[in-house]
């Protein structure tokens, strides 16, 4: 985050209800995704629809320091050109990944699997999550890591000259460690075999397969079972980057929340991995429509048309949780609103997000007048009771978090302050014009509404 300065702004509810129709920036697990392996492929491939924010751009940074070609060409087309698996170059200064845990714990397998050094840091709220969850596995690969005490940036990675293939059950769901894993499988000679406890995100696979790599996936157990052969020839093959669902999760809960509105979102991905936050919401009785349901790229894609309802409070099972495990803290405010009590189950990986997730959630939700409690990784909220708003929300360098908190402010009853919106950027620019353009009441503190 370059601006030293905090920006703090203010939501309050607008005079007329949210309309029109809109869409938002592209997937940001696919837009890392894309120019990671586009980066390792032979010859160029176009992306279209890539998410600018910083996250994804500290990605075009580190592949670029890698050695692959990089350009922008128009407002999210991009043109990647690698210089093939394998060859890619050490950098001559440090990665800086910002504030992005997917860019770097992806390049964490990346660098593993390559003969070269490097270094990489990132931002105070990166250097305080856990790398040791990627470190571990892929020190098995023969790649030598060294990293602040406790697994934290920075930390430097000498890469192994010749890798090897990886078998890892893993401890938690998470696709980054699955993508990490992956990527570094990428290019060890054998086969690389990934258990994962649950079914996550499945981007990576996805692309692998639409690069040509060999990739079988089997259902086992209440997980998977994903086994990719090593060092495929990667073809270049060009790139639709769909909307992020994660970030449609905004304008839908305030549309949902402020009465008499209605807004169409054109072209969000539907992974079926990824739209957990949809059927909670449809289960409380929210009016989501999908209309022309299609396929990009190998993703799911359609619009949705979403209408101001009248929502009850639910019961999330853990096992929904990796598929809307960033949106809990725009699905804590939805619950604020609801009638009756809401219990959010199994989020204990919510704890090592861009901030401390579940604190922070419960933290905005109390300083607003709601009635809100942790009990053992389980948040518990019970809707409808009280009049909410006037408070002030510390986001905590987490962009989701001042997203939700201001969709909070549009729904309450009195206004509510974030103190900074820098950070929104990392994965929604123009995030404040968008919802403005929609009706929404967001300024910054102090200025004219
Ligand atoms: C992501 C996976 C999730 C998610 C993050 C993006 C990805 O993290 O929270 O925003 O692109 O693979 P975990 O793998 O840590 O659950």
């Amino acid at each position: 985050m370059n601006a030293e300065t905090p920006i703090p702004h203010r939501a309050r509810r607008p005079a007329a209800p949210l309309a029109g129709t809109i869409a938002v920036p592209g997937d940001k697990s696919i837009s890392h995704r894309a120019l990671m392996f586009a980066g390792l492929a032979i010859g160029e491939t176009r992306i279209t629809g890539l998410l600018e924010g910083e996250d994804v751009l500290r990605t075009a940074a580190a592949m670029r320091a890698l050695g692959a070609e990089v350009a922008r060409l128009d407002d999210g087309a991009w043109l990647v050109a690698g210089p093939g698996l394998g060859a890619l170059r050490s950098p001559d200064d440090v990665l800086d990944m910002g504030n992005s845990g997917t860019a770097a714990r992806l390049l964490c397998g990346i660098l593993a699997s390559h003969d070269i050094f490097a270094v990489m840091t990132g931002d105070a709220s990166l250097r305080r999550r856990p790398m040791r969850r990627v470190i571990e596995p892929l020190a098995a690969t023969g790649a030598g890591f060294a990293a602040r005490p406790g697994g934290r940036l920075p930390l430097a990675v000498t890469g192994a000259a010749e890798p090897l293939p990886l078998s890892y059950r893993l401890p938690v769901a998470s696709a980054q460690v699955k993508s990490a894993l992956l990527l570094a499988g990428l290019n060890a000679r054998g086969v690389t075999e990934i258990e994962e406890p649950e079914p996550t995100r499945d981007h990576s696979e996805n692309m692998l397969r639409h690069f040509g790599a060999s990739i079988d996936i089997h259902a086992q157990g209440t997980g998977r079972l994903i086994r990719l052969r090593g060092q495929p020839e990667l073809r270049a093959a060009d790139i639709v980057v769909p909307g992020d669902p994660s970030s449609a999760a905004f304008p839908i809960v305030a549309a949902l929340l402020i009465p008499g509105s209605r807004i169409t979102i054109e072209g969000v991905g539907l992974n079926k991995l990824r739209t957990g936050l949809f059927a909670t919401l449809r289960e409380m009785g929210a009016d989501i429509t999908v209309i022309n349901a299609r396929e990009a790229a190998g993703e799911k894609v359609g619009d949705l048309i979403v209408a101001a309802s009248a929502l009850r409070g639910v019961d999330v099972p853990a096992d929904r949780a990796p598929s809307m495990i960033d949106e809990y803290p725009i699905l804590a405010i939805a619950c604020a609103f609801a009638r009756g009590p809401s219990r959010l189950r199994g989020l204990a990986e919510l704890r090592v997000k861009e901030s401390d997730r579940l604190a922070a959630t419960t933290d905005m939700l109390r300083a607003n007048g709601a009635s809100v409690a942790i009990e053992g990784d389980d948040l518990v909220i019970v809707g409808g009771a009280n009049r909410l708003g006037g408070g002030l929300v510390t986001t905590q360098m987490d962009h989701r978090l001042a997203m939700s908190a201001l969709v909070l402010g549009l729904a309450a009853d009195a206004p509510v302050t974030i103190d900074d919106a820098r950070f929104i950027d990392t994965s929604f620019p123009g995030f404040i014009p968008l919802m403005r353009s929609l009706g929404a009441d967001i300024a910054a503190e102090g200025a004219p509404a």
